[in-house]
């Protein structure tokens, strides 16, 4: 969303001033307040746009910056996930793999570690999903595809999977009835006895990272919403006892004469760990292991459960004829 520019004619310090003591409605009348918006305003909010290819590449750049989490789970990162997987589930073997919304690659990289025999990762960003051919170009076993993965969650023809893979809060970018939807259109691709592997935030590992207030970034070189020199406005924000938790940003040029400002959201869904289990459960998939991996961990980014459970039965939300 584009916003009319009644901000134009200030400094950017005079609008981050104004935006912290304020709000953003105080510079653009046009945005609504959020404390004001009800739980289904919140969830109605227009998602990041993944799918264009300049913000796809713009999040690539993150994605592949080492040093951040904020927008992949880096390699180290990833390294001590499925440790602590194996460990929790000695008997875990990776197989065949379907990873939807799987970023850049870096699951395929290490799964070659935990008997990775195929690997299907399916992510909305162009940019994201050519980098991912390019660095696989050659392995025939790991393929990527570019789409929506409520789209593409059922794969007929396919062999089924062993392992489902829905990392990096993947689960809590659906509302909860979309949610139950394509999880029991994944689950339909999965072997009975296969595993299902939820890397998300429960309402267990509490608002660390949605509760700071209105905050301003100074983006010097760019970031995943613009290039070039900009302020982040962002307002963080948890509906209905930690069920919604989200931040509004609005990008706005540092220096004269730049682009209209525009406004981006980004809102998780948070299932307490009973309304995850029974999701789970009404998909056919019986919970084996939750914990969290990196407990003690300053990084709100990685305040999050590792919940793994098994596919132990057919249920009519799977039904191998059933259409999505
Ligand atoms: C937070 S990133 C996490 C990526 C990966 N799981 C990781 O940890 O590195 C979310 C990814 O999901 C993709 N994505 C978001 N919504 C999607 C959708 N509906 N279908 C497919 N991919 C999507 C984005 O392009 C992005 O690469």
């Amino acid at each position: 969303m584009e916003l009319v520019d009644t901000a134009a004619h200030h400094g950017a310090e005079e609008i981050a001033r104004e935006f912290l003591e304020h709000g953003a409605p105080f510079l653009w009348p046009e945005l609504p307040d959020l404390a004001g918006l009800t739980p289904d305003r919140i969830a109605a909010l227009p998602p990041l746009p993944y799918g264009d290819p300049e913000f796809s590449a713009r999040l690539l750049r993150e994605q592949t910056d080492t040093t951040t989490t904020d927008s992949s789970r880096p390699p180290a990162v990833v390294k001590r996930q499925l440790a602590w997987l194996r460990h929790e589930l000695p008997e875990w073997r990776a197989g065949r793999v379907h990873h939807p919304l799987c970023g850049p690659g870096t699951y395929a990289a290490a799964l070659g570690d935990y008997g990775l025999t195929a690997y299907v990762g399916v992510d909305a960003g162009p940019a994201v999903v050519q980098h991912a051919r390019r660095r696989f170009a050659g392995q025939d076993h790991i393929r990527f595809v570019l789409g929506d993965a409520a789209d593409t969650a059922a794969s007929p023809g396919e062999p089924a999977c062993d392992t489902l893979l829905l990392t990096y809060d993947a689960a809590n970018f659906l509302a909860p009835r979309a949610f139950r939807e394509l999880l029991g259109s994944l689950v339909r691709g999965l072997r009975l006895g296969g595993i299902a592997v939820l890397d998300l935030r429960l309402a267990e590992d509490g608002t660390a990272g949605f509760d700071e207030g209105r905050r301003v970034h100074r983006r010097r070189t760019g970031s995943v919403f613009r290039d070039g020199p900009h302020l982040l406005l962002s307002e963080g924000f948890t509906v209905a006892d930690g069920a919604l938790l989200g931040h509004r940003i609005v990008a706005v040029d540092d220096g004269p004469g730049g682009r209209p400002p525009e406004v981006f959201h980004s809102v998780l869904h948070v299932p307490t760990a009973p309304q995850l289990t029974a999701a789970l459960t009404a998909a056919g998939l019986d919970v084996c292991v939750r914990g969290r991996p990196f407990a003690g961990s300053g990084d709100p980014n990685l305040a999050r459960h590792l919940v793994v459970a098994r596919k132990q039965r057919i249920t009519h939300r799977t039904l191998p004829w059933r259409q999505p």
